[in-house]
C-alpha cells in the first residue's frame, strides 16, 4: 500500500470521535489499486470509517471498504469525499463528520496541502518539464534536464510554483504556456490522482497538458483531457 502524508484544511472545526482535530490537520493517505479509492489515517493510527449512521468515526484499526472513500476534485480547487454509502462527506457545524450529502456545497469542500513535498519534478510519457533551452525561461515537457519547483502554500488549495534554478514564479502566458519568470505568481490547483500521479489546473480551472511537439500549456477544463504527471 502506497502512503502518503496530506494536510487537509477543513473550514469548520472537525471532532471525530470527541477528538478535537484542528482546522490544520495531517492525514496519511493510502490508495487501493483495486477500488482506487483512499484510505484515510489519523496521526494516532485510526482510519476514517462510516458508521451505520452515516457519521464518519476515526475509530478503526484496519481500514475496510466502510473506510475507503473516493476523492472528487472540484473546479474550486477544494476535493469532496464520498464513502461506502455513495453519500459525500460533509463537516457539520456541531464539528462532525456525516456522509449523508447528495451534492457538494461549502460544508462537503475539503482543501488540502501535500506536507511532505515542498518541490516537484515532474515527469510524463515524453520526458521531464523543464526548460525549452538553457536561455529560456519558458517550460517544455519532453526534455531530458528537468526543473525542481518549489511548491508555495496558499489559501483555499491555491499553490503557487518557483523555479528553484531563477527563484522566479509560474506565469501562465497568454498561448496557455509556461513561463518561469513572474515576481508575481499565478495559482494553481493539484490534484492528486494516484499515489505517484497528479494533474495540476490553473485558478480558472483549466489543466496543464503535455502536448505531441513537448509543449508544456494549459489546456481545457475536462479532467479526462487532464495530463495525468508523475512526480
Ligand atoms: C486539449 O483539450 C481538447 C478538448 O478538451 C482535447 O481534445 C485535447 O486532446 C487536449 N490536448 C491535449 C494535448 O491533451
Amino acid at each position: 500500500m502506497d502512503v502518503l502524508l496530506w494536510i487537509f484544511f477543513i473550514g469548520v472545526d472537525v471532532t471525530v470521535n470527541q477528538d478535537e482535530i484542528s482546522d490544520h490537520e495531517t492525514f496519511q493517505l493510502e490508495f487501493d489499486r483495486a477500488t482506487k479509492h483512499w484510505y484515510i489515517r489519523t496521526m494516532q493510527d485510526k482510519y476514517w470509517t462510516l458508521e451505520s449512521s452515516g457519521g464518519i468515526q476515526a475509530n478503526a484499526h484496519k481500514g475496510s471498504s466502510n473506510s475507503l472513500f473516493d476523492m472528487v476534485w472540484q473546479g474550486d480547487g477544494s476535493v469532496a469525499f464520498v464513502a461506502n454509502n455513495g453519500k459525500y462527506v460533509a463537516a457539520k457545524k456541531s464539528g462532525h463528520l456525516y456522509a449523508n450529502s447528495d451534492k457538494v456545497e461549502d460544508m462537503e469542500k475539503f482543501y488540502f496541502f501535500l506536507i511532505n513535498r515542498r518541490s516537484l519534478v515532474l515527469k510524463c510519457e515524453q520526458g521531464f518539464v523543464g526548460y525549452k533551452s538553457s536561455t529560456s525561461s519558458k517550460l517544455e515537457s519532453n526534455k531530458a534536464c528537468y526543473e525542481t519547483n518549489m511548491v508555495e502554500r496558499k489559501d483555499k488549495g491555491i499553490c503557487y510554483f518557483k523555479g528553484s534554478s531563477n527563484d522566479k514564479y509560474w506565469r501562465v502566458a497568454e498561448d496557455g504556456s509556461i513561463d518561469v519568470d513572474a515576481d508575481t505568481a499565478d495559482g494553481f490547483y493539484i490534484e492528486l490522482r494516484e499515489p505517484s500521479k497528479l494533474c495540476l489546473k490553473t485558478t480558472h480551472g483549466n489543466y496543464l497538458v503535455a502536448d505531441k511537439n513537448g509543449a508544456f500549456r494549459v489546456n481545457g477544463s475536462d479532467p479526462s483531457c487532464a495530463t495525468l504527471w508523475e512526480y
